[in-house]
């Protein structure tokens, strides 16, 4: 495929032109069809599956007679042509958002200060001390979450993902810090109370390799919400990121609908502590 720019004129004022430089995409023959590489993946020149918020469908079936599905959503069985959904998840996962933006296409997630953001702006923030005795090195400070609930830090007690209940927003607990009373106690994180860790992983499926689907009882969906936000300290227009909302809240502003896709990697991908 390639894409071509070229200038188209237009008339403005009666004495005046404008060159406006338009992008125009090349049609693609799938068979008899014609398509644009942009909105459709040709398979065996026969079968045109659409592209879904930057994610490509595949057909099901042979002769693809069974449709186009996601492969974050289903696997195919080639000899019946039969989909069934994708396992849940079971490994490590890194997240990533996809939308029909261009900023939205495989944006991975990344934690910071409670919050799980995007865009050029979000940080990943991440803290190794010596502190339980471990080697900073052997982290790769990714922002990694597993499927019951907790985020991957090796910080004692632990730390959560988790959607805020009434705000629909995804979050996640802050670390515990240690006993100001280190002569005393081993570290009693087994006691512990981390607030909001009750919310862990609630109303959320995972599937291995998939969507990363908000499912709460009657109501199930695909979809959440992006919306731009001014980091805090930041100036409105400077230091923004996308932070992502259940669909929960009717009324957002500044938001678009993407989807979430876990992809599974190695647990040692991890953070000592998200701070
Ligand atoms: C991860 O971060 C810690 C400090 O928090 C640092 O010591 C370590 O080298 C980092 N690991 C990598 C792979 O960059
Ligand atoms: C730490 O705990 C020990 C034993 O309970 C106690 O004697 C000591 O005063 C404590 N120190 C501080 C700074 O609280
Ligand atoms: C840690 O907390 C548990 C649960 O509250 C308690 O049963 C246990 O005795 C505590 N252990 C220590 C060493 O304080």
């Amino acid at each position: 495929m390639s894409l071509k720019c070229f200038l188209t004129a237009l008339a403005a004022t009666s004495s005046a032109f404008f060159a406006i430089p338009v992008m125009a995409e090349d049609r693609l023959k799938c068979g008899e069809a014609s398509y644009f590489a942009s909105e459709y993946t040709c398979h065996n020149d026969k079968t045109l599956c659409p592209t879904v918020f930057g994610l490509p469908t595949k057909p099901c079936g042979g002769s693809g007679s069974g449709g186009c599905y996601p492969p974050q959503q289903y696997s195919c069985s080639e000899e019946d042509g039969i989909l069934r959904d994708l396992p849940e998840a079971s490994s490590p996962f890194t997240l990533s958002v996809w939308g029909v933006r261009k900023a939205y296409q495989n944006q991975k997630i990344k934690a910071c200060g409670g919050y799980l953001a995007f865009g050029a702006n979000a940080r990943q923030c991440h803290l190794c001390t010596a502190a339980g005795g471990k080697n900073c090195a052997s982290f790769k400070n990714e922002t990694v979450f597993l499927p019951d609930g907790r985020m991957n830090a090796a910080v004692p007690g632990g730390q959560y993902w988790y959607v805020h209940p009434s705000e629909g927003l995804l979050q996640y607990t802050a670390a515990l810090d240690p006993p100001k009373n280190t002569s005393t106690s081993s570290w009693n994180v087994t006691a512990a109370e981390i607030p909001r860790k009750e919310f862990a992983g609630v109303n959320v499926k995972v599937h291995e390799n998939g969507f990363f689907v908000w499912d709460k009882e009657g109501s199930s969906s695909h979809w959440w919400f992006a919306c731009l936000v001014t980091l805090p300290g930041g100036v409105i227009s400077t230091g923004r990121s996308w932070r992502l909302y259940a669909p929960l809240t009717p009324d957002l502003k500044d938001c678009d609908l993407v989807r979430v896709v876990a992809t599974a990697v190695d647990k040692s991908n991890g953070v000592y502590k998200y701070s």
